[in-house]
């Protein structure tokens, strides 16, 4: 029996990734606050409270001691200068988008022996993007987690994937903390969950080290390095600051 553990099944890409894990024949425990209904199993943990996190752990640990995938896909956004945003909201979003997945993996390694973890990071971790600092920031301290985790494990035979999508409607940025959110275009981005779902799931079959998907964002970072007056000045006009 395979198993996949997805943090936050409940919705959106954490949705499409269960159920594409499903089709492809694991048994798929979700972890996040509420039962996404379809999953093989469920277990309640809320990540911006590490006890409950912990608890989720623990629970992991007594019913699988072997995982073959964990997916770390809950997260949350904000949408808010640096001025705005306020301490608490800036600790949550850390707690929830990188301490919870750093806890869950450095907790289930044992168990993960041989396995792979994936990383929902974000192509916000490649690009600056004004109004979203705190989101760039903690994407990025992600994709330097799986970046440099990939190394320390090759004893263990772990291996990491790191994922940075951009743009998906989800009703992601609705649920996002701040004042600046984007509209929701449904049917107007780059791709749909279940699109990206099949790109994620092959992408850790083949052991790639990271999946960039829409794949020109990987060109649109180089340019942001290469032209950040340019880079800048199109981040002002956007967000008419
Ligand atoms: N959609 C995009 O355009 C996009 C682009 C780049 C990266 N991403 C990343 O992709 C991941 C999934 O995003 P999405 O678009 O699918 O968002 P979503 O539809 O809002 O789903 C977020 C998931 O995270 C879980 N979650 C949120 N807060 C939680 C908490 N306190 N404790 C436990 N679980 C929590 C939610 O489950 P419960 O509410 O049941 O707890 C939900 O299942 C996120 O990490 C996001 O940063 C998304």
């Amino acid at each position: 029996m395979k198993i996949a553990v997805v943090t936050g099944a409940s919705s959106g890409l954490g949705k499409a990734i269960a159920a594409e894990l499903q089709r492809k024949g694991y048994t798929v425990a979700a972890v996040c606050r509420r039962d996404p209904g379809f999953c093989d199993d469920f277990i309640a943990a809320d990540f911006s409270d590490p006890a409950s996190r912990d608890a989720g752990v623990a629970e992991l640990k007594k019913r699988y001691p072997h995982i073959d995938i964990l997916v770390n896909n809950a997260g949350i956004g904000s949408y808010a200068t640096w001025e705005e945003l306020s301490e608490e909201e800036l600790r949550r979003e850390f707690e929830i988008d990188f301490f919870a997945p750093v806890a869950i993996t450095r907790g289930l390694l044992d168990e993960l022996a041989g396995g792979c973890v994936v990383n929902i990071s974000s192509a916000a971790a490649l690009v600056p993007v004004a109004c979203m600092g705190a989101y760039c920031a903690v994407k990025s301290a992600l994709r330097a987690f799986s970046q440099t985790l990939k190394m320390e494990l090759v004893g263990r035979n772990i291996h990491i994937l790191n994922v940075c999508p951009g743009r998906i409607d989800t009703g992601f940025s609705s649920r996002a903390v701040g004042g600046r959110k984007p509209p929701e275009t449904p049917g107007r981005t780059a791709s749909n969950a279940e699109t990206f779902a099949r790109k994620v799931c092959n992408a850790a079959e083949r052991r790639r080290r990271e999946l960039v998907y829409p794949y020109w964002y990987r060109f649109a970072g180089i340019f942001a390095r290469m032209f950040p007056a340019v880079t800048e000045r199109a981040n002002r006009k956007i967000w008419k600051l």
